[in-house]
């Protein structure tokens, strides 16, 4: 499974790490930049990681800013995307397990090293359960209609 990764220059420190994790679980992983510390505008990187995801069925993206704020609102805006800004293990888990989420945004200023490996976890070892949840995805989704 491919996953689109992409950061502004304040998540631009541990994107190199959530690539690493990634691949070490198996995933094929397409860094889509920024690729320096230079000054950018989160919600161009928001874009195109969001676009690529909603390009290409099935795949996930991982969005690295200062707090996941900028790059969850700006993805969100893309048909076909719903990404969810978690600060946790658990956050994590639930937007795959209920929200079925295709974006993970988090904070570079918020999490360190520990907690963005356990947010990876929850997001590749959870599936969505589906049942009463896929109803409210839905209204979720005939929202962009
Ligand atoms: C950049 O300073 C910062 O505003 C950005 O990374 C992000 O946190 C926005 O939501």
């Amino acid at each position: 499974m491919k996953v689109f990764i992409g950061s502004d220059h304040a998540g631009f420190a541990v994107k190199g790490l959530v690539k690493e994790l990634l691949e070490k679980r198996g995933f094929e992983v397409e860094d889509l930049g920024t690729y320096s510390a230079e000054r950018v505008d989160y919600p161009d990187y928001a874009a195109k990681v969001a676009r690529a995801v909603a390009d290409n069925p099935g795949t996930w993206g991982v969005l690295i800013c200062g707090t996941g704020i900028g790059m969850s609102i700006a993805a969100n805006k893309i048909k076909g995307i719903r990404a969810a800004e978690v600060h946790d293990y658990y956050t994590a888990q639930m937007a795959r397990a209920h929200n079925d989420a295709n974006v993970l945004c988090f904070g570079e200023r918020v999490v360190g090293p520990g907690v963005i490996e356990s947010i990876i976890d929850a997001w590749c070892s959870t599936e969505f359960e589906g049942g009463r949840h896929a109803g409210r995805v839905a209204k979720i989704m005939a929202l962009e209609e």
